[in-house]
């Protein structure tokens, strides 16, 4: 298995069985919750990408996909505060059930700034799915409609998620301690 990263110890904390379990009851969750309405996916990138592609292959429902491209941190681990639009919707979302697919809400500020534009669009309905929720962090009032796991405030990385754009590509979600 790649490792991706010499000279840091990442621990495992969401190994691939226990996403994959998960990710597949979400699916039939969102599914019920969706029965017989088409259903836009927009995932924000990057870090969604990954699970956005696990989850739409869950759903048993009548899907499109876009993506919002987002960008929030520069480097680090900690948040600036600022959040900016790198890629916007290819696609109108007027009038469509719209599920925005993030890797991890934290403060909850990106969710914040991205609900706030997309609901200008006026979609018929705008529901959130994250794959991993960081409570102790909020600074802002947000929560998804559906969540993933609840994991504890450490920084991870894996299925999607980066460090200064390193290890998105691990099959797993990992603590990264900055060494
Ligand atoms: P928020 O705006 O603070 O809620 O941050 C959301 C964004 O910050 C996510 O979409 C991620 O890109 C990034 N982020 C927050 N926590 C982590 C983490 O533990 N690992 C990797 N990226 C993170
Ligand atoms: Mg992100």
């Amino acid at each position: 298995m790649n490792e991706g990263a010499p000279g840091n110890d990442l621990e495992v904390l969401l190994d691939t069985e226990t996403l994959d379990r998960r990710i597949a009851e979400l699916g039939r969750e969102i599914s019920a919750d969706y029965r017989g309405r088409p259903l836009r996916l927009v995932g924000i990138l990057k870090g969604s990408w990954v699970f956005m592609a696990s989850l739409a292959r869950r759903l048993e429902l009548e899907v499109t996909v876009d993506f919002l491209g987002v960008a929030s941190y520069e480097r680090s681990t900690e948040p600036t505060g600022a959040v900016r639009i790198t890629k916007d919707l290819d696609h109108s979302i007027e009038g469509l059930d719209v599920l925005v697919v993030e890797d991890i809400l934290d403060t909850g500020r990106t969710f914040e700034y991205i609900l706030g534009v997309l609901s200008a669009h006026r979609p018929r309905s705008l529901k959130t799915v994250t794959l991993l929720d960081k409570p102790s962090r909020r600074v802002r009032p947000v929560k998804a409609d559906y969540v993933g796991f609840t994991v504890p405030d450490v920084f991870v990385v894996g299925y999607g998620l980066d460090y200064a754009q390193r290890f998105r590509h691990l099959p797993d979600v990992r603590i990264f301690r900055p060494a």
